[in-house]
């Protein structure tokens, strides 16, 4: 009996200790019990809030996305290493035309396979980028079959009459064989995925036109003297007439974002047809501060000044995410906010992969950020520096790690107070200078560079030039908060201060979810709050309930 007792704590332990050397974020994928609710992914909004359903409960993607050319067999072996020291538990990677439909009609969805199989072993959900006529504009993933057809599937032309080097989004020849390719994607998942390994796709990436603000050929020429939409006139609250007479200097790009628009809404439509799994396009983005000529971004694209006219053309898709690669830090919140709004939920599974991005993880997820992902995640060996860092290493993970090991065993929990709660977030500004966060009756006073014991300093006068820091803070009641973050000072006050009313810290508790239960490791106080609440690169999480005297 008692050798049977040793036998089983003997395994007990062993089975805690398999888990514990798991990544936290895989660790908590894999305890999805077998018979885990198998619903369809969706996006849902509730009250002003977002949540991206998947198993029946909100999900935060801690995402990473592959390289361009990783999207075969012999690349998968590169890439799940990186996504396990990351700790993530999406992978975002490509399916290219050229690659299910090499000859038209006869479809390979090999690597589909192999892709689904191996995410599964990995207990990784996936992004998947479905690189159409559109990538980064142009049509280099198309098959040969598509690329070499001109006639059947014609480029733009530009206003001087050159034939240009995209697709046009008008050609219905282009938009039906993109659109039966889609599908053909969508009836492979339907029928091979009943696991929902696939939780969201990409419709194309990063649509629009360089260098020309619109398709000048006689067909879009015919189009664009025609009358504008009755829809899109509602939609602005606009008299009838032709898109010069109804948008005046804005004609050109807000026509041509309507039918590129109209292009990737139809493919969108195709594929959620045969699977309506959720589905999203990334943007390229323009200046989102000061006017930018249309030419010298990438037109029609669902770029901020025309989202209203992607909402309209494409309402199957549910939201546009920008492609963060700048790292300043205003140009950056400037991003966030042109995409954070009451009709486009927060998602920005494409940003840069500098130690500099890292910290915008805060800033997405205080905005309520369905998910995040740095690009190029992969050992394959490419780097598009100077854009990005150079090449990936364990080392260049690990400021994305650390973020995702720290919301990663819990991510379900904060996705829940994201959809149902306040929640809010800042990250580390260049200049290291101080933030405020006003919660209501409280405000939370952000400062980085501290030391853990010892008054505050003013913000430091040179500037930071690793800055990393961010904290995320969540409502659980009145005068209750959820915080965590890293390389931060927080420090709490009343936001209406009276002579005889004081703040103090109730209890500041430090603990974790365990299966979605809080559990309470330790008190924190004295030197550990005497100071404000100092969190650095450890993976804390506090609870603080806060008083008056
Ligand atoms: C943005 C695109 O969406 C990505 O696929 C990639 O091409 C980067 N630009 C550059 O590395």
């Amino acid at each position: 009996m008692r050798d049977s007792n040793m036998c089983l704590r003997a395994l007990a332990a062993c089975l805690v200790l398999a888990s514990m050397s798991l990544p936290p974020a895989q660790a908590a994928a894999r305890r999805l019990p077998a018979s885990a609710s198998r619903s369809m992914p969706q996006f849902v909004e509730r009250n002003g809030h977002f949540a991206l359903m998947v198993d029946g409960a909100p999900f935060l993607i801690l995402g990473g996305q592959a390289n361009n050319s990783s999207n075969y067999p012999s690349m998968l072996p590169k890439v799940w290493p990186a996504m396990e020291k990351l700790h993530a538990n999406t992978l975002e990677i490509p399916v290219a035309w050229e690659q299910i439909e090499p000859a038209e009609g006869r479809f390979d969805f090999s690597y589909v396979d192999t892709l689904l199989k191996q995410a599964r072993a990995h207990g990784l959900r996936l992004v998947l980028l479905w690189f159409g006529a559109y990538k980064n504009t142009s049509p280099s993933y198309t098959p040969s079959w598509v690329k070499r057809d001109h006639a059947r599937f014609p480029h733009l032309v530009n206003s001087k009459g050159e034939t240009w080097y995209a697709l046009t989004p008008i050609a219905q020849a282009t938009i039906d064989a993109d659109s039966r390719a889609f599908a053909a994607l969508m009836r492979h998942l339907k029928e091979n995925d009943p696991q929902r390994t696939v939780i969201l796709m990409q419709v194309e990436n990063e649509t629009g036109t360089y260098g020309s603000v619109r398709d000048f050929s006689p067909a879009a020429q015919t189009l664009f003297d025609a009358p504008v939409p009755e829809a899109l006139l509602r939609k602005f609250g606009k008299q009838p007439g032709t898109w010069s007479q109804v948008f005046g200097k804005d004609a050109d790009e807000f026509f041509y974002a309507w039918y590129m628009a109209r292009y990737v809404g139809k493919v969108a439509v195709a594929g959620k047809s045969e699977y309506p799994l959720p589905m999203y396009v990334n943007v390229a983005l323009r200046d989102p501060i000061n006017d930018q000529d249309p030419n010298t971004y990438s037109s029609g694209g669902p770029e901020w000044n025309v989202l209203d006219i992607w909402k309209v053309a494409a309402p199957d898709i549910f939201l546009a995410a920008p492609d963060i690669y700048e790292p300043k830090f205003d140009v950056v919140m400037a991003h966030i906010g042109r995409f954070k709004r009451p009709d486009n939920a927060l998602l920005d599974v494409e940003i840069g992969n500098k130690p500099a991005h890292a910290r915008y993880f805060f800033a997405i997820l205080g905005n309520q950020g369905l998910g995040f992902g740095p690009f190029g995640m992969d050992y394959t060996g490419y780097a598009n520096a100077p854009l990005g860092a150079g090449p990936m290493t364990d080392e260049g993970l690990a400021p994305f790690a650390a973020n995702y090991a720290l919301l990663g065993p819990w991510q379900r929990e904060w996705a829940k107070l994201s959809f149902e709660n306040d929640v809010w977030g800042v990250a580390e500004p260049d200049d290291g200078h101080q933030q405020t966060i006003s919660l209501g009756r409280w405000t939370a006073t952000v400062t980085y560079g501290q030391p853990q014991f010892g008054p505050t300093k003013p913000a430091p006068l040179a500037p930071d030039a690793a800055p990393s820091g961010g904290v995320l803070i969540a409502r659980l009641g009145p005068d209750e908060f959820l915080l965590t973050g890293r390389d931060a000072r927080v420090e709490f006050s009343l936001t209406e201060k009276t002579a005889d009313l004081h703040s103090m810290f109730d209890r500041v508790e430090e603990g974790r979810f365990e299966n979605g239960k809080w559990v309470f490791d330790r008190m924190w106080n004295g030197d550990q709050t005497d100071w404000g609440l100092n969190l650095r690169a450890l993976p804390q999480v506090l609870k603080v309930s806060l008083a008056t005297y």
